[in-house]
Order: C-alpha cells, then sequence, then structure tokens
C-alpha cells in the first residue's frame, strides 16, 4: 500500500479541468465543457464522482512537511492533492447507466477503477435499480475485463455508435443487481480494493 489516501467525491464545477485533462488522454473524442455543467447542475439523475489523491496524507507526516507554506507556491497544492479519475451513472427508475469512467494514465491498473465501479455499484443498489448497464467500444478490452470482474455480460451491439470514428459499441449489462450473487461480488471487491489501497468515500 502506497502513502496516498484516496477520496472519492461528487464532482463539482471546480473540478472541470482536471477532469478534462484526463479525458483527453482517455478518450479519442471530449464532451463539451457544457456538458459537464449540465449533468452536475441540472440532470437530477446524474451523478457524477471524482477520485482525489492526496498524497500528503499517509505515512510520516513530518517527513512530508512542505519548507514553504503552500500558499508561497499554489501548484504544490494542487500536485499534492489532485483528481485522478473520475465516473458518471445515471439512475433512471430501475436502470443504472454508467456514462463515463477514466482514470489519469499514471494511476491505472492500481484498482481505482474498481474503486469507482464498487462505488457506482452500491450507489445503484441503494437507489433501487435492477440493472445496471452501460456501452463501451468494441476494441476496448481493458475496460471490458474490468466490467465483466463484476458480472456484466454482453447484451448486444449498437452499431456505428461513436461518431468519431463510427466504432461498434459493445452494450454491457449485469441483471437483478440487489441479488446477492451481485452484492457478494461488490463486497469482496470493495474488502480487496480496502487492502491494496488507502480510500474513503464521501458520496
Ligand atoms: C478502464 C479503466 C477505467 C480501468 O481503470 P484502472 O484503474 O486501470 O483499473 P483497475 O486497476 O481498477 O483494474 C480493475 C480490473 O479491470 C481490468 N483491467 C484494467 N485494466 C486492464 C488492462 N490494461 N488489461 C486487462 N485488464 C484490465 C482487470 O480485470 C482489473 O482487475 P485485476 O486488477 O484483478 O486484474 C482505465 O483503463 C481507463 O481509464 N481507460 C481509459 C478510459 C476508458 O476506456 N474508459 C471506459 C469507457 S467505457
Amino acid at each position: 500500500m502506497t502513502d496516498e489516501i484516496f477520496r472519492v467525491v461528487p464532482m463539482t464545477l471546480d473540478d472541470l479541468d482536471q477532469v478534462r485533462r484526463i479525458e483527453r488522454v482517455s478518450f479519442p473524442s471530449r464532451w463539451p465543457r457544457n456538458s459537464y455543467r449540465r449533468e452536475i447542475l441540472k440532470n437530477e439523475q446524474a451523478q457524477y464522482m471524482v477520485v482525489r489523491a492526496d498524497s500528503s496524507a499517509g505515512g510520516n507526516q513530518d517527513q512530508k512537511k512542505p519548507r514553504f507554506p503552500l500558499s508561497v507556491f499554489p501548484f504544490a497544492r494542487s500536485r499534492s492533492c489532485d483528481i485522478v479519475a473520475y465516473a458518471g451513472l445515471w439512475i433512471m427508475i430501475d436502470e443504472a447507466h454508467i456514462t463515463t469512467i477514466a482514470v489519469d494514465p499514471a494511476f491505472r491498473r492500481r484498482g481505482i477503477g474498481e474503486l469507482l465501479m464498487v462505488q457506482m455499484a452500491k450507489l445503484a443498489v441503494l437507489a433501487g435499480a435492477v440493472r445496471m448497464t452501460l456501452e463501451v467500444r468494441m476494441s476496448n478490452q481493458s475496460a471490458q475485463a474490468l466490467y465483466r470482474k463484476y458480472g456484466f455480460t454482453e447484451g448486444g451491439i449498437r452499431p456505428r455508435y461513436y461518431s468519431d470514428d463510427f466504432e461498434d459499441a459493445l452494450i454491457m449489462h449485469v441483471e437483478n443487481v440487489a441479488d446477492n450473487v451481485f452484492g457478494e461480488k461488490v463486497e469482496v471487491g470493495e474488502q480487496e480494493l480496502r487492502r491494496r489501497l488507502s480510500w474513503s468515500s464521501q458520496l
């Protein structure tokens, strides 16, 4: 386990520059900034979240004290508590639809994508959703592996779904999310993440 502490918190408008930086390096095209604004401010079905890494929090605090006040070096503050991932979920009566998920490339393969998946699964169950759904590029094997790990299966294809290169989308879904099978997967995943990462959720 590293010294970093990860915090899952609701996304705010102040986060958009950092979110869009991760989006730029994660996807072939980006959402318009206004889409995020609309999702955060107007869409009552939407729940957007970010993961913040606080690298000054864990370990020996004395050794980590900066030599100068952070106010003198504002960039030092932003580096020590950065957004490293984000995700969005729509909860539409009985369906929880994952609209987006991305992890900063420098933080991938450490369980942070899974942390977001666990958070969204818990929100879906709490909201009384019956199923979770999403679309993923046919070529996106890493994301598909993440979804399969949580029981998502293939539900069809949306031909030429992506407008930038007309790649097909694979529809993936998991049914009966209130059932023990899914609940146990999420609980086991969460316990495993507690062993791998220091994190908390304020959703
Ligand atoms: C998909 C993505 C969110 C995964 O985030 P991550 O933090 O690297 O994933 P995790 O470390 O939590 O991995 C969780 C599981 O996902 C799968 N996985 C993640 N990356 C993988 C890779 N490169 N190859 C194979 N499996 C992978 C594995 O099953 C992994 O479980 P394991 O650690 O037991 O092997 C990340 O790769 C990303 O941001 N990709 C670009 C954006 C994107 O494609 N989003 C999905 C849109 S549908």
